[in-house]
């Protein structure tokens, strides 16, 4: 492809024995969600009072504490939108709504008069910092754009320490040095630090900087260096709370924010699902929920992932595509036949092991932790295999074929999925397992049958007695003794010259159909040819659910080549 040379490579800095690379995410950060501010003024339709009201009632829901509301000063809409939450009490006390500024007077004035009766609040201010910005947008030095940022700060605290005084709000302040990925990091140190200075930051009173990838461009690796770059030359560093941003431009913000976090950040401005200006900002719930599967709490509450999507889905009018992390729709869904297997044999693990931790293939979160259904893990079309077969079998219908059972049953629903062509729901699997294996009552029928036991010498046999039909011949009587029931009903099977066939193995358990619990039996036998041959019977009783197990095999090979 043609016209790269045009671009200009992100220019990474020299950090010797960066140390980021050997650190772990083991506390969440702080978050604060920007969807009310970055998200919505992204939207084609930007959100109404009521829908962000809503989004704003979601987002405390989730535990969010701190919430960018908008930029009152920088529209009607904006700050009526504020004053409506404010005055309609809406802002639990404790959640912390924040306020977006430029650095400049007027709009820093009509701020205030925004946020005025709010309980804690967060200015937050910015300007642009970066070589370009300055070159193309400003076109002023690095002396300019300082200069703008100070007086900003300045008036700020003027403005916060009376507010604080006469209304005893909780106001604290934040300053991004907008564009600051194409700072040069010593810029971006230096200017902070005089906003610091102005803010009169100290341990007490932290003023959060906040640096944003506000065009994303370059690999994460090279941002976590800036950051930890950042915080080991910060003068005050301890007075600050190291906040990120990242946009998604490269489709590369949560690894962005991961990393920035080893490096040193603390807090993180993200939104829902990653709306936001371009590709978005940083998914929210992405990041917190890849914390959670490495055994660290989030601190967010995203148990319910579908009602979170259907709020965001509505008020933005914004689409989670079928592959976005732990929410896309087929996130949870297997088709290849090789992963369907390796679930249904983690599922089987999960519940003969009792395993305390997390340990199935192909899943790496519980869907259920998210408020998700195992239901619609395993969809069943021509790539499934003989495993997804069986797990709908398992999870759905409650049938626990034996293993030996899967291939050919695994074979039966790819022969149907290739007729049809498409995919099947799990209704049209258990049709074919009714059709394949329930619902074969002939060519031999038992019309009646019954067990006795017979005591001998030292040990007890079983006698089966019953009637016999084929076809439509007239029932025969038959009866054979056996060391058990299945062996009874094979000697008297014999007794009619059925032979030939030998029993391999067994199994059963207990099923509910409806509100009736019966017992189902699996039966592997083979054929007189030496072909496995499988069979089912369910019944009110164990024997004869075995029995018909039998007489179901043996039916199958006489009418059927599986
Ligand atoms: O992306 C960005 O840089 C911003 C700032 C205003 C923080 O949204
Ligand atoms: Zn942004």
């Amino acid at each position: 492809m043609k016209g790269c040379e045009k671009y200009i490579p992100f220019r990474p800095i020299e950090l010797k024995g960066r140390r980021w690379p050997s650190n772990k995410i083991e506390k969440p950060p702080v978050w604060c969600s920007v969807d009310l501010r970055d998200g919505n003024q992204a939207l084609v339709d930007p959100m109404n009072l009521s829908e962000k009201l809503e989004m704003f009632k979601t987002l405390c829901a989730i535990g969010v504490k701190e919430i960018e509301v908008g930029f009152p000063s920088a529209s009607e809409t904006e700050y009526e939108i504020l004053r409506a939450l404010i005055d309609g009490g809406h802002i639990p006390d404790d959640v912390t709504v924040q306020v977006l500024v430029q650095a400049r007077e007027h709009l820093i004035r009509k701020t205030f008069d925004a946020v005025e009766g709010a309980k804690n609040v967060i200015v937050h201010f910015y300007n642009s910092t970066s070589a370009l910005q300055r070159k193309v947008v400003f076109k002023k030095d690095m002396d300019g754009i300082t200069e703008i940022a100070v007086a900003g700060a300045k008036l700020i605290k003027a403005l916060g320490d009376e507010a604080m005084r006469k209304s005893g709000a909780n106001i604290r302040y934040e300053y991004s040095p907008e564009s600051f990925m194409g700072t040069e990091p010593e810029n971006a140190v230096m200017i902070c630090g005089r906003v610091l200075e102005e803010l009169g930051a100290d341990k007490t009173h932290k003023v959060i900087l906040n640096l944003p990838s506000t065009v994303e461009n370059s690999t994460p690796n090279c941002f976590a260096d800036l950051i930890e770059y950042f915080c080991d030359n910060l003068p005050g560093r301890d007075a600050t709370i190291i906040s990120l941003h990242p946009h998604n431009d490269r489709g590369t913000a949560v690894a962005t924010a991961e990393l920035g976090m080893l490096a040193g950040a603390e807090r993180i401005e993200g939104t829902l699902f990653g709306n936001g200006e371009r590709t978005g900002n940083v998914d929210i719930i992405t990041l917190a929920l890849n914390m959670f599967t490495q055994a660290v709490d989030p601190g967010l509450d995203l148990s319910d992932i579908n009602a979170i999507r259907e709020v965001y889905e509505r008020t933005t009018k914004m689409q989670v595509g079928p592959r976005h992390p732990y929410a896309g729709e087929l996130v949870f869904t297997a088709f290849s036949g090789s992963h369907q297997d390796a679930i249904n044999k983690g599922e089987e693990y999960m519940r003969t092991s009792r395993s305390e931790y997390w340990e199935i293939p192909y899943l790496p979160i519980n869907p259920a932790d998210v408020g998700r259904e195992y239901e619609p893990v395993i969809r069943i079309n021509s790539q499934s295999g003989k495993g997804g077969a069986a797990f709908i079998m398992t999870n759905t219908f409650g049938y626990k074929l034996p293993k030996a059972m899967h291939p050919e049953f695994g074979r039966v629903v790819k022969r149907y999925c290739d007729e049809v062509g498409r995919e099947i729901s799990a209704d049209e699997v258990m049709n074919l397992f009714r059709q394949e294996y329930i619902d074969i009552d002939g060519p031999y029928m038992l019309t009646a049958h019954k067990f006795f036991e017979e005591s001998g010498a030292d040990e007890t046999a079983v006698r089966f007695e019953g009637k016999l039909k084929n076809n439509g011949a007239e029932p025969v009587d038959i009866s054979g003794l056996g060391n058990g029931p299945i062996d009874a009903f094979f000697n008297a099977l014999a007794t009619v010259g059925i032979n030939g066939y030998r029993f391999v193995d067994y199994s059963e358990h207990a099923i509910s159909i409806g509100s009736d619990a019966k017992a189902v039996s699996y039966i592997h036998l083979t054929s007189p040819q030496g072909k496995n041959l499988f069979g089912v019977g369910i019944s009110h009783n164990i024997n004869y659910a075995s029995i018909r197990g039998v007489l179901c095999a043996i039916n199958r090979s006489l009418v059927k080549t599986p």
